[in-house]
């Protein structure tokens, strides 16, 4: 058969029941993308003459006839399609792996359905961006601005791969060239997953699936290394408990991967999990923490001494602190609240799944291609798991589609490395959408009980908090998002007896993790939703009485530890944050209320974040003159729709003095880049951007310090411009210059390195105001503003849209979104449809505004961007539902079905 794709004729005949999507990625035109395989998500949008279609519905076979364009078609020789170029100039995106789809959905509409883009855009998800500059791209509102020498910091500069993810050329984790020699006789792999939520194998026949047609191997626990180790990726790997490995032979929740198959194709590596016969001993499960943490449940890692706190049995870690007295603090209040809150388990959703290539190259080493926020840690583990010599082992990253935390874990490399040392063959592992959902972590589940009180005129006497978190099968991450759930959300507030105690409990539902907000957004949602509790009760406005209790710059940050920590004020600008949200509130922006039985209410909730993880993190910079006098610059850090690729660039050219687009950037690679812990925890800005800073700033020494040697004058007589360097009577190009060095064996060159410690601290405010109908529950978000205090902004359209990503992601975590799993522990909405994610049509226009400060620590006076953002969203929705109603939702999300409960208990009807 010949099919028309981009112009080209394809002569292939597409396998029996094959679709679209991976017929065009096999014909080369990898810019279609993969973020679901089931209608959901539009990534993998097409046209067929001209009509868009979602490529992974459609068979291959119905294409045979018709014009094929995919994103790689669609520019007209070297000129960019029009909505290409919006797109360009909007940076409507950030990870870009929707954008092949969005873009092509786009360009199909026709002028009436571009006037409703909420119903245009139904089948076309976007996790990073919030959707505005979506919007705006489609209206042809552009917003990137010149690169200046000397004046990248501080400009809307696009991001460096643009033209490569508008156009479908942008190379993701997946996007693999076959021919490439090194990945000749590629094998596929898929992994067997537990059925059940509690049990020990048994028995693994594995003889049908080897009798499959293409498969090679089967690799069950007995083929493992038996090391413990933790899928959580941190610098000091003491902080998540060594409890898992590669392959068990006790399942401890459902989705749990039992057996891994390998074969020459994806099909048959399916079929063999699919004949895979494994005989179970069931054992008892356990899924409510507070169930497990009694004498007598079932134990999921029997002997487990846990890490801190005489911590046993399903509870693998205790903290417990106090700062002055709370009994005495309740004691002195005129008025006490004491309520418990609860948040959901949710998912990441990054649109770019899980996944890894490994592959053995002819000098024996073995390289891992993955999609992760942390290529070193990953290759720390790799080491110590297969025994591998360091320098034999090369992990790295292409561009990496959204994170969010998801991605600082091993969850794919492992098993990729595995077949690959056993076979000696390249192997590939992709996740599935729905393996997403079963077998990648989640966000915590904590359920938080505070007790505040207060004076008559609102002054905080005593803060006390207990959370219980519900860490899953395996406790990565556990101990560190329960810290930060002590941390932060406490220390936000001046208040003379504070006190905390947490308990992370293992249970038979799928393993937490990290994500973004990291702890902090659970304890935030529960502090500030009781302050305005208390704020009621007293009769104090909410602004009012976070005002009065906040804390101020010279305040001790502090929440219940006696320990001096070394969080500083590097910048503060919460007051700001608290005055723009108020009065953007009170401007009347934003939409009327619909007709109809619907409350409206407005809500606030501030949020404070210290930047970067308590325990160690580093990051290293290297960077060198060019012999075409431009520069070159390697960083560790991850690329994931963070912006810390444009970010680090910008910081480089502010202090060379050049353009951004004169600094050639590679990342993320253990061989080609410095060292670096992982971009998590708001690190991508605050160390490694440091780290570049650093770095260029020492180059720039360097370069001067070479030109007054070569021309016997001190460096302080030169100075360093765009493209060379000059005095008051000379100028020699930076080209010249390196290339005089480079005749001497001398190479202007610098590598630094930086260290998180102190850490600065960030704080961000959303307000909103919202209709809620009496009758149905359902929400509209009417006016959603958010302010920050994120330092400098190095890159002002990358803040908002990192602002705008976090809003989008809190209003989905606080209306929408929750897994859902059912008595056996089975998870029961484990596809985008059911699961919920914001769509266009979900998301309001949220007013983001910055406080206008200049951070002392972080570099350039810059701090986190995107993180922070999140904490405050929930709470704000949660106060604003209160503020409309009269009654407190206290239990995320507030679904309608939850709204329409509550609200009829509240009125007295019987449940
Ligand atoms: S991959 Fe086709 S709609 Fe998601
Ligand atoms: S930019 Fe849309 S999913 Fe990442």
């Amino acid at each position: 058969m010949t099919y028309s794709i981009d112009g080209r004729t394809v002569s292939a005949e597409p396998r029996p029941g094959q679709c679209l999507r991976t017929f065009l990625r096999e014909s080369g035109a990898l810019g279609v993308k993969k973020g679901c395989d089931a209608g959901d998500c539009g990534a993998c949008t097409v046209w067929l003459d001209g009509r868009a279609v979602h490529s992974c519905l459609m068979p291959a076979f119905r294409a045979k006839g018709h014009q094929v364009t995919t994103v790689q078609g669609l520019a007209s020789g070297n000129a960019l399609h029009p909505v290409q170029q919006a797109f360009l100039e909007a940076q409507a995106f950030q990870c870009g792996f929707c954008a092949a789809g969005m873009i092509m959905t786009v360009a199909a509409l026709d002028e009436d359905q571009r006037a409703d883009l909420p119903r245009a855009l139904k089948g076309n998800l976007c996790r990073c961006t919030g959707y505005r500059s979506i919007a705006d791209a489609v209206h042809g509102v552009g917003a990137i601005e010149q690169d200046v020498a000397g004046a990248a910091c501080g400009a809307s500069l696009p991001n460096p791969f643009s033209a490569g993810i508008v156009t479908g050329h942008a190379r993701y984790t997946m996007d693999v060239d076959t021919a490439d020699p090194a990945l000749h006789g590629l094998l596929h792999l898929k992994v067997l997953r537990s059925p059940h939520a509690h049990a020990r194998i048994l028995r693994i026949d594995t003889a049908k699936a080897l009798a499959i047609p293409g498969v090679v191997a089967v690799f069950t626990h007995e083929d493992v290394p038996k090391k413990l180790f933790s899928t959580a990726t941190h610098e000091d790997h003491l902080v998540d408990p060594d409890d898992t490995l590669i392959l068990d032979d006790v399942a401890r929740f459902v989705g749990q991967r039992i057996a891994a198959v390998v074969a020459d194709t994806e099909g048959a590596a399916e079929a063999g999990c699919r004949a895979l016969e494994v005989d179970y001993e069931i054992l008892p499960a356990v899924f409510d923490p507070l169930q497990a943490m009694a004498p007598d449940a079932p134990l999921l890692h029997p002997g487990n001494d846990g890490l801190a706190g005489g911590a046993r049995g399903n509870v693998f870690l205790c903290l417990k602190g106090e700062v002055g007295s709370v009994a005495e603090g309740f004691a002195a209040a005129a008025v006490v609240h004491d309520e418990t809150y609860s948040t959901s388990r949710v998912q990441h959703a990054h649109l770019e799944t899980h996944g890894s290539i490994a592959w053995r190259d002819g000098d024996g080493r073995i390289h891992v291609r993955t999609s992760t926020q942390a290529p070193f840690i990953t290759h720390k583990k790799l080491c110590y798991l297969f025994g591998i010599f360091p320098h034999d082992l090369h992990v790295f990253t292409e561009r990496v589609g959204g994170g969010f935390g998801g991605k600082q874990e091993m969850l794919s490399e492992d098993l990729c490395v595995l077949a690959t040392l056993k076979l000696g063959r390249p192997v590939k592992w992709e996740f599935t959408r729905p393996e997403e959902f079963l077998g990648a972590t989640t966000r915590h589940q904590m359920t938080t009980r505070v007790k505040m009180g207060a004076t008559a005129d609102g002054m905080l006497t005593a803060l006390e908090v207990h959370v219980v978190s519900n860490t899953g099968a395996y406790g990565g991450h556990g101990g560190e998002t329960l810290a930060a759930a002590l941390g932060s959300p406490l220390a936000a507030y001046r208040c003379p007896a504070k006190k905390a105690e947490g308990h992370a409990v293992y249970t038979n539902v799928i393993p937490g993790g990290g994500f973004r907000g990291y702890g902090a957004s659970q304890t935030s949602f529960a502090i500030e939703s009781a302050l305005d509790d208390l704020a009621a009760k007293l009769g104090i406005d909410p602004f009012a009485i976070r005002r009065r209790n906040m804390i101020r710059p010279d305040d001790v940050i502090q929440s219940v530890w006696a320990e001096p920590s070394d969080v500083a004020f590097g910048s503060y600008g919460l007051d700001q944050c608290l005055d723009l949200v108020e009065a953007e509130l009170a401007s009347g922006k934003g939409d009327q209320a619909p007709e109809g039985d619907w409350a409206e209410g407005t809500g606030v909730a501030l949020a404070v974040l210290e930047a970067g993880p308590p325990t160690e993190h580093r990051s290293g910079g290297e960077m060198r003159l060019l012999a075409d006098g431009t520069y070159h610059l390697a960083v560790g850090s991850t690329e994931m729709g963070n912006g810390s690729v444009t970010a680090h660039r910008q910081i480089a050219a502010a202090v060379l003095g050049t353009r951004a687009e004169a600094i050639a950037i590679i990342n993320a690679d253990t061989d080609r880049a410095p060292y670096d812990t992982g971009t998590f925890a708001s690190t991508g800005t605050v160390v490694a951007g440091q780290a570049v800073e650093l770095t260029a700033r020492a180059l720039a020494a360097e370069i001067l310090s070479y030109a007054a040697r070569r021309t016997n004058t001190a460096p302080e007589d030169w100075r360093l411009t765009a493209d060379a360097v000059e005095s008051a009577t000379q100028r020699i190009s930076l080209a010249e210059l390196c290339r005089l060095a480079a005749a001497e064996g001398h190479h202007l060159e610098a590598k630094r390195k930086a260290y998180l410690s102190p850490r600065t601290i960030g704080f961000n405010v959303q307000g909103v105001r919202l209709a809620v109908h009496r009758v149905t529950g359902e929400v509209r978000v009417l006016h959603s503003v958010h302010a920050a205090d994120i330092g400098r902004l190095i890159n002002p359209l990358q803040c908002r849209g990192q602002i705008e990503g976090a809003v989008a992601m809190g209003l989905g975590w606080a209306l929408t979104e929750h897994m859902v799993h059912d008595a056996q522990g089975n998870i029961l909405n484990a596809a985008l449809r059911n699961y919920h994610i914001p769509a266009f049509a979900d998301m309001p226009r949220t007013t983001v505004l910055f406080a206008d400060t200049h951070d002392s620590i972080g570099p350039l006076g810059a701090k986190a961007q995107g993180e922070c953002a999140i904490n405050a969203v929930a709470p704000a929705v949660a106060n604003a539902l209160a503020n409309a109603t009269g009654v407190r939702f206290a239990h995320l999300p507030f679904t309608p079905d939850r709204i329409f409960d509550r609200l009829g208990r509240a009125a007295g009807a019987p449940s």
